[in-house]
């Protein structure tokens, strides 16, 4: 069994993939910014860490929870898609500057204070998009794409930085969350059912869809 640390677990996939692996008897434990309404996952057996995942004082927060414990695998699974109620044409910078402190540094923040707690090969699973592909981009969605492109090139970096572990890129495909909406053509149970089989079968870096196909850059 193993020990699985979840980002942003207060609802769509991060919630799903903590009941997912509660589930199937491993130890989860999950942050969300705020632990009202997740009574159910504590039901579950998720043990709930209360925590924003720019927060610089992450670090002392995780510290209380997890001291002693070896980490298998991180889910970097929280993110914002700002700016999605109006044709971004040109993003706002607020929208650019949240996308970017959520989405890339969030990510980069939960590396360095969860790093020292993972195991050796342990596995960072980063939640990106087909809409960070360069190669597959349209129009829309700038900030949104924008950050999540530059959380493709930093976890390429991460994966230099720390060789001892394995850093995954996942799309989870359009999934219907809050985020995706509910026009999306994804139930959120398949999705993540489908991306926890990616990640248990993916043991080197790559940037793939939930079905474990490679996205092109
Ligand atoms: N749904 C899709 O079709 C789709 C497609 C491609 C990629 N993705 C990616 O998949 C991931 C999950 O998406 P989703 O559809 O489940 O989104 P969602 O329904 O909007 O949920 C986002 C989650 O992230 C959390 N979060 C946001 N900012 C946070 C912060 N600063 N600190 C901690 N938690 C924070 C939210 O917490 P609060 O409840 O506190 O706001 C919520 O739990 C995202 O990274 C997204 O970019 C989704």
């Amino acid at each position: 069994m193993k020990r699985i640390l979840i980002t942003g677990v207060s609802r769509g996939i991060g919630h799903e993939f903590a009941l997912q692996y509660a589930r199937a008897g491993h130890t989860v434990y999950g942050i969300a910014r705020s632990l009202s309404n997740l009574q159910g996952l504590r039901d579950e057996g998720v043990q709930l860490i209360p925590g924003d995942v720019t927060d610089p004082g992450l670090d002392e927060i995780l510290k209380h929870s997890l001291t002693g414990v070896d980490i298998d695998i991180c889910i970097n699974n929280a993110g914002v898609f700002p700016n999605r109620d109006r044709i971004d044409i040109i993003p706002e910078s607020d929208a650019m500057r949240l996308a970017f402190e959520v989405n890339v540094l969030g990510p980069l923040n939960v590396v360095k204070a969860v790093e020292k707690y993972m195991v050796k090969a342990g596995k960072f699973v980063m939640l990106s998009t087909s809409m960070a592909s360069i190669a597959g981009s349209g129009g829309g969605g700038i900030s949104y794409s924008v950050s999540k492109t530059a959380l493709n090139m930093l976890t390429k970096k991460l994966q230099h930085s720390y060789s001892d572990y394995v850093f995954l890129l996942l799309h989870p495909g359009w999934v219907k969350t809050d985020m995706g909406g509910q026009g999306a053509s994804l139930e959120i149970p398949y999705a993540v059912s489908s991306m926890i089989e990616t990640i248990d079968d993916a043991d080197s870096f790559a940037y793939l869809d939930y079905k474990g196909e490679l996205i092109p850059w």
